[in-house]
């Protein structure tokens, strides 16, 4: 295996255990932390079989936590048989070592742990490369003959003789050379990216992107809106791509529902910009839902938290997201069972339904928001259609409602009725 490739991935692995020693941020209850924690984990495929929450009162330079925390988690790591140890929060390649060594197993932190599901998700081609650029350089950091060095050393390079700082320094290297190979695709993927255009057009019906913290409910959501029926419009992409979905909304327009990464709290600032780059489905849709979960002590600021970073997708040096997004989003606020039901959950309008992705009710009405949303900026458009170009024409009926039609020799005069997302996709085609 050579030191540029991802280190083989967790999925399946028998255990997980969760430590949870961060306790600086105030404002954060404890135990939402651990769950977001445990729901991370869980979405790369670790099945989690005991989590925990130490309290931090010193930060020891040799393994984070006290001793005596070192030895109490042994313990349940021997009896709960883990074989990888997800620590919440930032480790230092020593500590990583020195736990590994303490533990006897795997050791992956919060930072590791997060590149991992954003390999998983990343789908544009600049989201894979920014997302193994953070890895590398995460990588770098690390050849202190942690894991995924000694895992390496097991597989090859063989001719280079054993373990040591030579193996460390040519890994290094290569590493080096990998990372300024990437920084210079990347550069070109974004000179050429006409993102937007491509990704609009990739599917062929308005696109509804699910977008909120992680645990805040999108997949719940997600299943809840698409059921478990799989619509025939699916077969279009859904084995490609299974955070995809066609739904039917109650007015029998088609829509796809699109799932994308979770935002996740105190998200090391390495990883921004991958994780924006995890994003950018967001900049092809019609409508953006902002999945929050208003029973969470701290909703209010994971509402400002991920307004901010689509501002800054919209507004920044570099674009992804077209200035009009805010028009384009409805909020979800979902979990509303968990405060007694949708009519006990205030400041709901058009912009935000609540709703209980669990129990199911709000649905109907988010549905209807969509339908309303995407009706609302009909415009009324002409089009003169060669009549040769069949499939255009059909398209139109397909996605507006043709008002008039004039078959002529030369052209077809169309006046039809176009949401304005089906309008630029049509135009730009
Ligand atoms: P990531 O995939 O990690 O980004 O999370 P997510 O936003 O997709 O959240 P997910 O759907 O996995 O839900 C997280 C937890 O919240 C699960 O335990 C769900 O059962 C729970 N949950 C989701 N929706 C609701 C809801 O409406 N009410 C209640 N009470 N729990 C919910």
């Amino acid at each position: 295996m050579l030191p540029h490739e991802r280190p083989a991935r967790l999925a399946g692995s028998e255990a997980g255990i969760l430590a949870f020693p961060d306790q600086r941020s105030i404002s954060r209850a404890a135990e939402a932390r651990l769950a977001e924690a445990v729901g991370l984990a869980a979405s790369i495929g670790l099945t989690i079989v005991h989590s925990a929450a130490f309290p931090l009162r010193t930060r020891r330079p040799s393994t984070l936590i006290g001793e005596g925390q070192v030895e109490a988690a042994k313990l349940e790591i021997e009896e709960h048989q883990v074989g990888v140890v997800v620590v919440d929060a930032a480790l230092t390649p020593v500590q990583q070592r020195n736990l590994e060594r303490a533990w006897g197993c795997k050791v992956i932190d919060r930072t590791g742990l997060i590149l991992e599901i954003f390999g998983e998700r990343a789908r544009t081609r600049e989201g894979t490369l920014q997302v193994e650029l953070a890895h590398l350089e995460y990588q770098r950091t690390r050849l202190v003959r942690s894991w995924t060095h000694l895992e390496r050393q097991r597989g090859g390079f063989g001719f280079l003789g054993g373990p040591g700082e030579s193996q460390i320094e040519i890994d290094r290297r290569l590493i080096g050379d990998r990372i300024v190979k990437l920084k210079k695709e990347l550069e070109q993927v974004r000179r050429t990216r006409g993102l937007h255009r491509s990704a609009r057009t990739r599917v062929p019906f308005p696109v509804v992107a699910l977008v909120g913290y992680t645990n805040a409910g999108k997949s719940t959501l997600f299943n809840a809106l698409t059921g478990a029926e799989v619509y025939a419009q699916d077969q279009l992409f859904a084995t490609l791509d299974p955070t995809m979905r066609a739904i039917k909304l109650p007015s029998g327009r088609t829509v796809i529902l699109s799932d994308t990464v979770g935002f996740i709290s105190d998200l090391p600032t390495q990883l921004i910009e991958a994780f924006r780059a995890t994003l950018e489905e967001v900049a092809a849709a019609d409508i953006i839902l902002h999945v929050r979960d208003v029973a969470h002590p701290d909703s209010a600021s994971q509402r400002s938290d991920v307004l901010e970073v689509l501002d800054e997708m919209a507004t920044g040096e570099d674009p992804t997201l077209d200035e009009n997004w805010m028009g384009r989003t409805i909020e979800v606020l979902n979990k509303a069972d968990l405060l007694g039901g949708v009519a006990g959950i205030p400041g709901t309008d058009a912009s935000a339904i609540a709703v209980s992705a669990l129990t199911g009710e709000g649905l109907d009405a988010l549905k209807a928001a969509l339908d309303e949303r995407l009706a609302a900026g009909m415009e009324t458009v002409e089009y003169a259609v060669p009549p040769a170009d069949g499939a255009r024409i059909a398209w139109l009926y397909q996605h507006g409602e043709v008002l008039s039609r004039q078959d002529g020799d030369d052209s077809i005069q169309l006046t039809v009725r176009l949401a304005p997302a089906d309008r630029a996709r049509f135009e730009q085609n």
